[in-house]
């Protein structure tokens, strides 16, 4: 899979969401809905009716980022109503691995967020359990935040991490995600790119994914062979 751009509703009209998402349906590869539950994080958006009614309407799939406290209770029913990627945060869940294979069995892919002062080394053993790492570039909450560069050496260090082992695991970005950020994050390893503002703040949402798309493509890091410099 190459470079895919994920726009997330978080900033757009609330009260059109439909509309909103078919504005970006042919250019985005997914839609990035954030759930928050005034516990987890300071905010207040949408859970599980909205989505289900979102499935309904949405030609793109749904990457659901839970930012709730409880994502071992909610988690596996919105891969049943039918997000084809849900994501639990490591500093909510209490049982990851049998939250991430519920997730899994109910069809979707499976994937793990971490705030920018959460380690990734400690959820090294987890690796096999997940499709996607999500490396949050902000502390969640808010659109419209700037971008974390302090979080640049841990999507390196996730990305050598995924290459060690020769996994096929996704490595998305997370908040402040723009045409002024987006190569450094690239440049680092990341792979699916989450942005809100930089989308539905742009006077032409498609337009400004393309754009997003060309410049992180553009510096997409390039994989070093198994095996390369040995004799
Ligand atoms: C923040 C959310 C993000 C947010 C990103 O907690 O998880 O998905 O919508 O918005 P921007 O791209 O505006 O930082
Ligand atoms: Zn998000």
């Amino acid at each position: 899979m190459g470079i895919q751009i994920s726009p997330s509703i978080l900033s757009a009209d609330f009260a059109r969401l439909a509309e909103e998402v078919a504005v970006i349906s042919d250019a985005a590869d997914w839609v990035h809905v954030d759930v928050m539950d005034n516990h987890f994080v300071p905010n207040l958006t949408l859970g599980l009716p909205v989505v289900e009614a979102l499935l309904r309407h949405s030609a793109l799939p749904l990457d659901c980022h839970l930012m709730i406290e409880d994502p071992d209770r909610w988690a596996p029913a919105y891969a049943e109503a039918g997000a084809k990627s849900v994501t639990i945060h490591a500093e909510a869940a209490k049982a990851p691995v049998r939250t991430l294979r519920m997730i899994r069995a109910a069809g979707a892919r499976a994937s793990l967020a971490l705030n920018p002062a959460t380690p990734i080394d400690a959820y090294e053993d987890l690796l096999d359990e997940v499709d996607m790492i999500l490396l949050m570039t902000v502390e969640p909450g808010f659109g419209g935040q700037r971008f974390l560069d302090l979080v640049l050496p841990k999507i390196r260090r996730a990305r050598d991490l995924i290459r060690g082992r020769d996994l096929d695991i996704w490595l998305q970005v997370d908040g402040g995600v723009a045409a002024d950020t987006i190569e450094r994050a690239a440049e680092a390893g990341a792979d699916v790119f989450v942005a809100g503002n930089a989308v539905y703040g742009a006077a032409d949402p498609a337009a400004a994914i393309e754009d997003l798309r060309a410049l992180a493509e553009k510096k997409a890091a390039h994989p070093r062979p198994i095996g390369f410099g040995r004799a």
